[in-house]
């Protein structure tokens, strides 16, 4: 046995003790009170150590040494309960654990902010940091870990290489003007040349920011190892309150060689189901808690979309059902307008009632890496919209044809010698490719039927938030 194994034989989880087949003699628990209710023979305090959605009743005697001092935190104290585990009289729960001692190991007061059983996501937004002790955020971040634990092992059971893509980069590969800045110069006094910043004696010798996508030095790996993947941080300056944008999130960015977009929504259309499944069978207890608190009916559409097929459309026919929906929408439907949340939901609820690729958008609004179809009009591109959540994945096919690259860089305003290092790809030994990108928060919002962005993020930056 390891060290560390040992240090930790006696100590309990409160998930595998609520699991256990039979009572034991001697249990020892750690964790934090969710309610104290002060009986007339017996203290009953609800233990929770974050292992599960479930509390352990433990039952405490007026004798026990720390007895008044515990009573008197009341929720939110940190305690060290050791004693027996027996089956509970009680209605709704298995096992009690029946204290012969416990510790007052951190005390909490009435001043502890999280005393009713239950508050506004607003009201927990301004207590991001004591959030985590909430069961709905219990719930979430148990969910995110496990399926965090799930992307890795999908890649690596189907052979794609895990790369850690660069955060602080040169290029904006979206070109949608997004970026964080990243310098030391001072903004009060910067260096100039011809009235404008001079960059070049910034740290890095030139203009750089935090990533907007990793695809870029993906592509390069996926022209050395075919099959990669990258999950890692994302940053977008996008200046869009709303409850699907954060300024931080968390992207998962596979790229293929020799794909091309219909293997590209084949790998997606795997990918998600495998992930639904795998939260159905692993998460359990924390989906049907969303499903009677959050999402009524979340089971019912989750097991849908693992058995279901994804419907596919082309941009071109979405626009021509949505100009017969027979409804006005918000934002105007026409050729060569990017799709907007609303006409996304239409077309993933209303239309075909479960997930939809829509795919082939016209250049004009996609990204300048995308490849130019045989119409001249329109890209390889996709996007993966579900119900509830709108947009969730966005990939493509990339061009690998260097003079169409190098001719659609200067139509998009982007100095090829910018980018030479990227269009080396195409020079030497290039290949059809393709990748996508899902948003892990979409993803999180999808699985759980939280609505905001701000409640499946441990601590979200959103404009004008990046406190704690
Ligand atoms: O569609 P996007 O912008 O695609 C890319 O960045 C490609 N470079 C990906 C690729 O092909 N490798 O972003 C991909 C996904 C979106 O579908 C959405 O789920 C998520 O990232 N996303 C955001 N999630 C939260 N907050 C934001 N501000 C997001 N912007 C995009
Ligand atoms: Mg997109």
């Amino acid at each position: 046995m390891s060290r560390f194994a040992e240090i930790r034989r006696d100590r309990h989880r409160i998930r595998d003790i609520l699991a256990a087949d039979e009572g034991r003699e001697k249990v020892t628990v750690r964790g934090w009170t969710r309610t104290v209710r002060r009986g007339k023979e017996v203290t009953f305090v609800a233990l929770n150590d974050g292992s599960c959605l479930g509390s352990l009743q433990v039952v405490l005697e007026p004798d026990l040494q720390d007895y008044e001092a515990v009573v008197r935190c009341g929720t939110g104290a940190c305690l060290e309960v050791e004693g027996a585990l027996v089956a509970s009289p009680a209605a709704g729960q298995r096992w009690e654990l029946y204290a012969r001692q416990v510790r007052l190991l951190g005390v909490s007061d009435a001043d502890y902010p999280l005393q009713k059983k239950r508050h506004s996501f607003e009201y927990l937004r301004s207590m991001t940091h004591l959030r985590p002790r909430a069961n709905v955020f219990g719930a979430v971040f148990r969910v995110r870990s496990a399926l965090s634990f799930a992307i890795h092992d999908f890649f690596r059971q189907r052979g794609f290489l895990h790369v850690h893509t660069p955060i602080i980069t040169t290029n904006d590969c979206e070109g949608a003007g997004e970026m964080f800045r990243v310098t030391t110069l001072d903004a009060a006094n910067p260096p100039l040349l011809e009235g404008a910043i001079d960059w070049r004696r910034d740290f890095f010798g030139s203009r750089t920011g935090l990533t907007v996508s990793g695809q870029l030095q993906g592509e390069l790996f996926s022209g050395a190892f075919a099959d990669i993947y990258s999950f890692g941080p994302t940053f977008r300056a996008e200046n869009s309150n709303t409850s699907r944008h954060a300024a931080e999130f968390w992207m998962i960015e596979p790229e293929m060689a020799f794909a091309d977009l219909a293997e590209d929504c084949a790998l997606a259309e795997d990918f998600l189901r495998t992930l639904v499944t795998f939260a159905l069978q692993e998460c359990g207890e924390d989906l049907a808690f969303f499903n009677e608190r959050i999402e009524p009916g979340l089971l019912g559409k989750l097991e849908a979309l693992a058995r279901a097929e994804f419907q596919v459309m082309t941009y071109s026919e979405a626009i021509h059902r949505l100009e017969r929906a027979g409804r006005s929408f918000e934002f105007p439907v026409a050729w060569g307008a990017d799709l907007q949340s609303e006409h996304e939901r239409y077309l993933t609820e209303e239309v075909v009632g479960g997930p939809l690729f829509v795919t082939d958008y016209p250049s004009g609004i996609k990204a300048f890496y995308m490849r130019q179809n045989d119409d001249g009009k329109t890209v390889a591109a996709m996007d993966l919209l579900v119900p509830r959540v709108g947009e969730i994945i966005g990939g493509s096919q990339r061009e690998e044809r260097l003079d169409v690259l190098q001719q659609k860089m200067t139509r998009c305003g982007i100095d090829p010698q910018s980018l030479c290092w990227y269009l080396d790809s195409r020079r030497w030994g290039s290949c059809p490719h393709a990748g996508f990108g899902l948003g892990f928060e979409r993803l999180l919002m999808y699985l759980t039927g939280m609505e905001n962005i701000r409640d499946v993020i441990p601590f979200p930056r959103t404009p004008g938030q990046a406190r704690f």
